[in-house]
């Protein structure tokens, strides 16, 4: 009989040999025709399933609200940089993604995996924070460089209160706030932060919408998809602030000699 060639790439995710293309099994025809948005597409693509519209519209929203925090972040300031220097769009946009990390932005699977360790051992938050510090590491999701106790992050609030009302289970997001009661007794700026909150807030949505198994929920953990999320959504920013700077035709960034400490 034939014996088929070994292929040298493998793809389970879509198909574009038919008449049209599928994501995860959805033509396009549905998808334009149908009820279906941005985080449906992210659902069929990244998850390989659909999930529920209070699931699409948390990830919609978390898209939305991570899209940009200004031209003074790390990202952005890359971007406009790299924009002043006169380089193309893509190089714009991959100067400010890599900044990207556990510092800024690349915290929400380092939270998903600490907080679901920490919750799912029972670990009370002074000990979960304690523990961290012992190793010499920061809690991922708690902290922020303008946010604090009396100056809360409204990404965060909105989030949560859009979770407190539509999820069938928020108990990531009281483990999460209730390390932050904890570390904000220590310093006014340990807030929970976006990353923390999406954080915490994905795991609730793995772990009661019923559409994935525990297998599957500690897959996306360890694989690290959450980050994704961050990149995705502050790539629309990035471009905004690389077109921004070519609109306004910007010179050559140097960073003034006054603002450097010499000490050679
Ligand atoms: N856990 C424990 N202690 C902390 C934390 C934390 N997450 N963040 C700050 N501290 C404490 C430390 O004692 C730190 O002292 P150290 O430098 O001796 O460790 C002290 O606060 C002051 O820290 P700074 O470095 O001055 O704080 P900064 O304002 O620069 O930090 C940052 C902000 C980078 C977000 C920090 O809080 C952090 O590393 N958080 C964890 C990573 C994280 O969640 N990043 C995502 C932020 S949200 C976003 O980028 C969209
Ligand atoms: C962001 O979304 O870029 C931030 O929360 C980081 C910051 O310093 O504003």
């Amino acid at each position: 009989g034939k014996v088929r060639a070994p292929t040298h790439v493998v793809s389970t995710i879509c198909d574009d040999r038919g008449e049209e293309p599928t994501y995860y099994g959805v033509t396009m025809s549905e998808l334009i025709t149908g009820d279906y948005g941005i985080g449906d597409v992210l659902a069929l693509l990244w998850f390989k399933r659909k999930l529920p519209k209070y699931a699409t519209k948390f990830i919609e929203m978390c898209l939305m609200l991570c899209a940009d925090h200004g031209p003074c972040v790390s990202g952005a300031h890359n971007s406009i940089v790299t924009s002043r220097a006169g380089k193309d769009l893509v190089s714009c946009l991959v100067s400010g993604l890599l900044t990207i990390g556990p510092r800024f932005g690349g915290a929400i699977d380092d939270a998903a995996r600490c907080f679901k360790e920490a919750c799912d051992k029972g670990l009370a938050p002074p000990d979960f924070v304690e523990g961290l510090k012992r190793q010499g590491k920061r809690v991922p999701g708690i902290g922020h460089r303008i946010k604090s106790k009396d100056n809360r992050d409204k990404r965060v609030e909105l989030l949560q209160n859009y979770a407190e009302k539509f999820f069938p289970a928020t108990r990531y997001l009281q483990y999460a706030v209730s390390v932050e009661e904890y570390t904000l007794g220590k310093a006014a700026n340990l807030v929970l932060n976006v990353d923390g909150c999406i954080g915490a807030l994905f795991l609730d949505l793995l772990s009661s919408s019923g559409a994935f198994s525990a297998k599957e929920v500690d897959e996306v953990i360890s694989i690290g998809y959450l980050n994704g999320l961050f990149v995705l959504a502050r790539s629309i920013g990035l471009i905004g602030h690389a077109l921004d700077q070519k609109r306004l035709q910007e010179p050559l960034y140097r960073h003034p000699w006054e603002d450097v400490l010499y000490t050679s």
